[in-house]
């Protein structure tokens, strides 16, 4: 395959490396034909393995199962791959005997989001994030990386993962920007067929047991949504679609990939009209979901796509009128197979789906359609002659997960994803010779170093030594490369000559969660305020008159012109994974080793050059569409797409700046507000939820633990003496929390990140209410209060318990919201502006309730005609 992105003029036919067997389709059709609707139905149903039993799999004969992110069998994090053999071996076999008796069988299978290595399974390699890969810039390591991370999911025993992803992000807000190989579609299109083929092995290796099912996704235009906002709009013409955020598709799927996952974007396009509708108008949110146009006339029809598409985690509930269970224009739209994820939907979906079809709602031809298309692929990849997942060739083989030789090849990819963006004076590279002072937030820190999608959804709640043994954090790195007798870790002990590196970075984030809000900037000190400890640390060791090198772990490019000035050298290091080795061995050269990393995204110079994406080669007279930024003017970048130094090379590419003086830009105000704050908050606080910053940490504390406060995981149960915190989904997945309080006082609040004061004055002055979204599930006793602290004992608490609402059923739809005004906290003592715990939440006595969605609310009390009245409480 070319790896030159051609123009394209039309949706292009593909020429999958996976070929029409006659003989497959034939089988097919003679199994379909025996099939009933209900078992029809149970193929296109695919739950979250925390969600369904094997029983359950049994009884409604259903077609797979994925884990989520930080889902693992017996809800343990450190199931070992015979554990998750044991557990595929239970779903396949209650398969098997579900179809005893029935004259034919169809085997089970189990996806999995192994995005950057096997990552969600304790002991994997786990390699650098795709924006570390673009950097690398090498097609065929990608395929390697492929092939070992196909190896480690075999040792587990599982089918099909859902990667690669191979959106082009164009706005640095998004969430998920380092899911994406670069901003632009050239090294997407020349990734993405690459990494199929390493994943799945062409079509022979599919049929082997070494290989997976590869699943591009998000179809299409994840990338490119409105100011980065995570399940945006994607307003880009049909043209731009297909040329910037679809080309990974063309290559994948021409090197076979058999599965596209739909988006939760929508696409805002006249094309994508409800084509079910005579009318003709957009009778619904023009999400992907429910885009026949997109899905089928042009995925299915004009490209031959000729796999499965599977919905994204209850990606159908988001249309317009359509709920995670009940969505029969997604079915019609043309998705096969349906990720409905808890158990009280996916079993009302397969009720729903199969009334739908009896009434007429939804054809037997799009039934049979989707279940073709499974079937074809589940046979594709042999599933009817591999053996019960725990007797497969790799299966449970544990010098396989995690091996030497894939970590090996992780450390290859994070030396060459790193891209050098300063070296004043060569002070790179290292000498072995010299003793280093090694500080920042991300020095030995494995979370800040693999990122989201890490042993976690959201890649927190991880440590070294409990969760990731193997790996190695850049303080281990550089341990072993000079000796742990020559590395300093505390300023004071080191002596003036020592150069300092500084190793500071994001905390991990997984989609929504990681998106810049409206009020933020992309200047990385000012994201939080742990974040700007570190880039103090960059500028007391220069005031200090040390020479410092700064690595710099993070998700996408982001403004950091001081700690560039305050910097002799400086490494983009993105999201490396498990592997730091790598960066010490081009840090100190070993072996030669040079950097070979040129950023596949341009850096932003000013806080809020969000969107300055370079103009895509292959499009002639390349027009900027509105969302996107001047790049010749104001939002020039500082470093191009391109751009990276290196040993060998003086070559500056064409970057004037002084890199000592850059200049600063002064803007404060976040990059989607127009006007100066006057001190009054014009947009919501979100402290917990779905839109929630990242501001602020859920933790909790009891009397019975001597109020020491403890992280609550995002994705699992956590608990001390009188609290029990269970993440459960609301408005989207776990973000919203089960609290079961006990005997004794206890308590859940959500604190700036460093325990630190916080000035939210502005929200007083606003007329805000503190409004949280609840589900009382037993009565509420009077011990229960509301608070928001100002330093402990600095603090305003409110009786909430006469004020919460009736006790409703575990498992009703319907919440509650409760408004309390913040000056009514304010007169009870808080002072806002050194808020460090801006929700507090406490009880003495047993009482269950679930919480979601807090957040200040400015201008609500007097549109809140239920706000609660300071009286009430
Ligand atoms: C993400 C997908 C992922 C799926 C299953 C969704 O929330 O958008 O990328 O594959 O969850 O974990
Ligand atoms: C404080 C504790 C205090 C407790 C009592 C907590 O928020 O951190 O020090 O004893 O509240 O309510």
């Amino acid at each position: 395959m070319s790896t030159s992105l051609p123009y394209f003029a039309e949706w292009p036919q593909i020429n999958s490396a996976v070929l029409k067997d006659e003989a497959i389709e034939a089988e097919v059709v003679a199994i379909l034909a025996q099939m009933t609707l209900e078992e029809k139905v149970g193929q296109m149903i695919q739950p979250n393995l925390l969600e369904v039993t094997p029983a359950e799999a049994k009884q409604y004969k259903l077609g797979s199962l994925l884990n989520g992110g930080g889902a693992w069998p017996n809800n343990n994090k450190h199931s070992t791959a015979q554990d998750w053999v044991n557990a595929a071996d239970d779903y396949w076999k209650a398969l098997e005997e579900a179809y005893e008796g029935r004259g034919f069988r169809i085997p089970f299978m189990w996806a999995t989001d192994a995005v950057h290595g096997h990552n969600n399974v304790y002991r994997a390699t786990v390699f650098p994030h795709n924006i570390g890969l673009g950097a690398a810039n090498n097609p065929e390591l990608i395929k390697r990386i492929g092939q070992a991370t196909a190896e480690e999911v075999s040792v587990t025993g599982l089918d099909w993962t859902f990667a690669p992803t191979v959106a082009s992000p164009r706005d640095y807000r998004w969430g998920r920007v380092y899911e994406g190989y670069s901003e632009d579609p050239e090294i997407i299109y020349s990734f993405a067929g690459k990494m199929v083929e390493g994943l799945q092995g062409g079509s022979t290796g599919l049929k082997g047991q070494r290989n997976v099912i590869s699943n591009v996704k998000h179809w299409v235009g994840d990338g490119g949504t409105l100011e980065g906002e995570d399940r945006g709009e994607n307003h880009y013409s049909e043209e731009y679609l297909r040329n910037i955020h679809a080309t990974g598709y063309f290559s994948g799927l021409d090197a076979g990939a058999q599965v596209v996952m739909s988006s939760f974007n929508s696409w805002h396009d006249e094309a994508n009209y409800d084509l079910n509708e005579d009318s003709g108008a957009a009778v619904y949110n023009y999400k992907l979901h429910g885009s026949k146009y997109l899905l089928n006339d042009i995925l299915k029809d004009r490209m031959g796509f000729d796999g499965l598409i599977v919905t994204d985690w209850n990606g159908q509930g988001e249309l317009d009128g359509c709920t995670a269970a009940n969505c029969p224009e997604a079915v019609n739209a043309g998705n096969d197979v349906f990720m409905v994820t808890s158990r009280s939907d996916w079993q009302a979906f397969y009720h729903n789906v199969i009334s739908q079809v009896n009434n007429g709602t939804i054809s037997m031809a799009r039934i049979d359609d989707a279940v073709t298309r499974i079937l074809r692929v589940k046979m594709r990849a042999n599933l009817w002659e591999k053996p019960k997942p725990s007797m497969r060739e790799l299966a449970g083989n544990d010098s396989i997960l995690g091996s030497d030789a894939h970590r090996a090849i992780a450390r290859q990819a994070v030396s060459e994803s790193l891209v050098l963006l300063k070296n004043e004076e060569g002070i790179l590279p290292l000498s072995n010779n010299k003793s280093y002072l090694v500080l920042g937030s991300a020095a030995n820190s494995i979370q800040k170093q693999t990122g989201g999608w890490s042993l976690t959804w959201q890649g927190d709640g991880n440590t070294i030594g409990a969760d990731f043994p193997g790996a190695s954090t850049f303080l281990m790195a550089i341990r072993e490369q000079v000796g742990t007798e020559n590395v300093y870790t505390d300023a004071s002990s080191a002596p003036d000559d020592t150069i300092a590196i500084v190793v500071i970075g994001e905390d991990p984030y997984a989609e929504m969660f990681g998106d810049i809000k409206a009020n933020q900037t992309l200047e990385f000190a000012s994201l939080k305020s742990s974040y700007a400890s570190d880039s103090s640390i960059v500028q007391t060791m220069k005031n200090a008159g040390r020479e410092v090198v700064t690595i710099f772990y993070s998700g996408r490019p982001l403004y950091v012109n001081e700690e560039i000035n305050n910097s002799n050298a400086f490494v983009a290091a993105w999201l490396p994974g498990t592997e730091a080795g790598g960066i010490t061995d081009v840090l100190f050269a070993k072996s030669g080793a040079d950097f070979k990393g040129r950023l596949s995204y341009s850096w932003p110079m000013k806080k809020c050059s969000t969107t300055i994406n370079r103009h895509a080669p292959n499009i002639e007279g390349y027009v900027t569409p509105a969302m996107e930024q001047d790049i010749e003017g104001e939002h020039k970048p500082l470093f191009p797409y391109g751009y990276g130094l290196a040993y060998l090379s003086s070559d500056t590419q064409g970057v004037e700046y002084n890199l000592d003086d850059l200049p600063l830009d002064e803007r404060n105000l976040g990059c989607g507000v127009d006007e100066p704050d006057t001190g009054v908050a014009a947009i919501n606080l979100e402290i917990f939820g779905p839109s929630e910053s990242g501001e602020f940490d859920p933790r909790i504390a009891g009397e019975a633990n001597n109020w020491t406060a403890f992280e609550v995981d995002r994705g699992s149960v956590t608990s001390i003496d009188a609290l029990t915190v269970t993440p459960i989904n609301y408005l989207h997945q776990q973000d919203a929390v089960k609290l079961e309080f006990g005997n004794s006082l206890a308590e859940i609040f959500f604190e700036t990140i460093d325990g630190g004061p916080s000035d939210q004055n502005a929200y007083l002055n606003a007329d805000s209410t503190l409004q949280f979204d609840i589900q009382l599930l037993s009565a509420a006793p009077s011990s229960m209060r509301l608070r928001a602290d100002c330093e402990y004992p600095c603090t305003g608490e409110v009786d909430i318990s006469t004020a919460l609402p009736s006790v409703r059923v575990e498992g009703d739809a319907e919440w509650d919201t409760i408004k309390v005004p913040l000056s009514c906290l304010a007169e009870n003592g808080t002072e806002f502006s050194l808020v460090d715990k801006v929700f507090l939440l406490q009880s003495a006595d047993p009482v269950s309730l679930n919480l979601g969605n807090v957040r200040y609310v400015p201008r609500s009390l007097d549109e809140a005609a239920d706000a609660l009245s300071c009286e009430d409480i």
